[in-house]
């Protein structure tokens, strides 16, 4: 058994109930017994093939997570998995979710900073706001990786860990203009974006890997926008909020669609919107469904992709995402300075990027995974990873972990 399967195969044996919260995008506020510190010594058998803690001398050392909400549905996920693995290398964690709320993560991060966490891993809420925090965090020697969003205007970070961003979008691009064969066909076809969080500097590499794949066709007027809404700044979505995606759709569908104008394809930056977004049609729009796009393989979305609700999701296995983070922590807790060469060491495909991420005061170092294409046609690709399973009936997929 490859090392991956095997750590995909004992996380499933091992999370159990722990995930119970996983699917439920709704489940109120993030504050109530979601922190969760545990002891190397309540931790499961180490899953590497070195014991779990080669060059990363665990013993004693804890990791501080800040993940920014359970209000979406990933997070539940990214904390549990790195949770797990740091857990089974032997480290204590230390593991918060802040409500989506910028302040309470700042003192969620001081919190740690006073607890002298070893090491701050940062899922951030708001990229541009942990500026101060991150100062205290230096000045305590406590070295600060930036997990999947990058961290602004700070020089306290040292890593970042993340998928190719600009290319979860350029897949969502690419697969419309296969999907509308725009290469060979006539059009004119109508499209409408959304796009994520401002506050969130992922959210702008999605929305310009889309749209720059697509806007040789809406120059040529292939591609039409019946709104007109055409910059990041105007699709943009507080927070990836569904609510608000859902709100937007309806008010653009009732403002240029109610006549019946056809809507091909509505691409959306994230399967959080693209729920709210694939309501609003469903409930507003009397057209042929839309190509609708997504990113995460949120549980709704996968069935809304059965369905025919949803046509696509782009997958990051948050999983290896967390393997990745967990060597790359290794190595930094044990002294190293981690560089191009950690990637051929790792289980997962991954590039080791020094350009692309500017920070606004430095490029920072990142480790970048790679997504891809899930449609109806391949969702066994998502039950082979071992984290999803097909339901009793066979038709929808279900988390393994909610249900083991
Ligand atoms: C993540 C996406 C996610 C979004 C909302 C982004 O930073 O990269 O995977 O859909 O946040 O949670």
């Amino acid at each position: 058994m490859t090392k991956k399967k095997f750590l995909a195969a004992l996380l499933a044996l091992t999370m159990g109930a722990s995930l119970a919260a996983c699917g439920d995008t709704n489940n109120g506020g993030d504050n109530a017994g979601d922190t969760t510190t545990a002891k190397a010594d309540d931790a499961a058998p180490a899953a590497t093939d070195d014991g779990g803690n080669a060059g990363g001398d665990a013993a004693g050392k804890t990791v501080g997570i800040a993940m920014p909400t359970k209000s979406l549905e990933r997070w539940n996920r990214d904390g549990e998995y790195l949770k797990a693995q740091f857990e089974q290398a032997g480290y204590n964690v230390e593991l918060k979710y802040s409500d989506n709320d910028t302040n309470q993560q700042n003192n969620d991060i001081q919190g740690m900073i006073a607890d002298k966490v070893d090491l701050l891993l940062i899922a951030a809420i708001d990229g541009s706001t942990l500026s101060q925090t991150l100062d205290d965090a230096k000045s305590a020697n406590i070295p600060v990786l930036a997990y999947d969003r990058l961290i602004m205007n700070t020089d306290a970070v040292s890593y970042y860990v993340s998928f190719d961003n600009y290319t979860v979008g350029k897949l969502q691009g690419e697969f419309v203009r296969d999907q509308l064969k725009l290469d060979s066909e006539a059009g004119p076809f109508n499209i409408e974006f959304t796009a994520g969080d401002p506050a969130d500097n992922n959210a702008g590499y999605f929305f310009n890997g889309a749209f720059d794949t697509l806007k040789p066709y809406i120059d040529e007027g292939k591609l039409n926008i019946p709104s007109g809404k055409k910059t990041f700044e105007q699709v943009a979505t507080a927070g990836w909020s569904t609510d608000t995606a859902l709100e937007n759709m309806q008010n653009t569908l009732a403002s240029y669609y109610s006549d019946g104008t056809k809507l091909d394809v509505a691409l959306c930056s994230n399967d959080s919107t693209a729920l709210g977004v694939a309501q609003a049609i469903t409930s507003d729009y009397k057209g042929d469904a839309p190509i609708v796009t997504g990113q995460d393989g949120d549980i709704a979305n996968l069935k809304n992709i059965v369905d025919g609700i949803q046509t696509m999701t782009v997958y990051k296995n948050v999983n290896d995402e967390a393997a990745v983070t967990l060597e790359v922590s290794k190595a930094i807790l044990s002294g190293q300075t981690p560089d191009e060469a950690l990637v051929s060491t790792l289980s997962v495909e991954a590039i080791y990027d020094t350009e692309s991420y500017n920070n606004g005061t430095k490029v920072v170092p990142s480790y970048l995974l790679v997504p891809y294409v899930i449609t109806k046609d391949n969702l066994d690709v998502l039950v082979n990873t071992g984290l999803y399973k097909w339901d009793a009936d066979n038709k929808y997929l279900e988390s393994t972990a909610t249900t083991t």
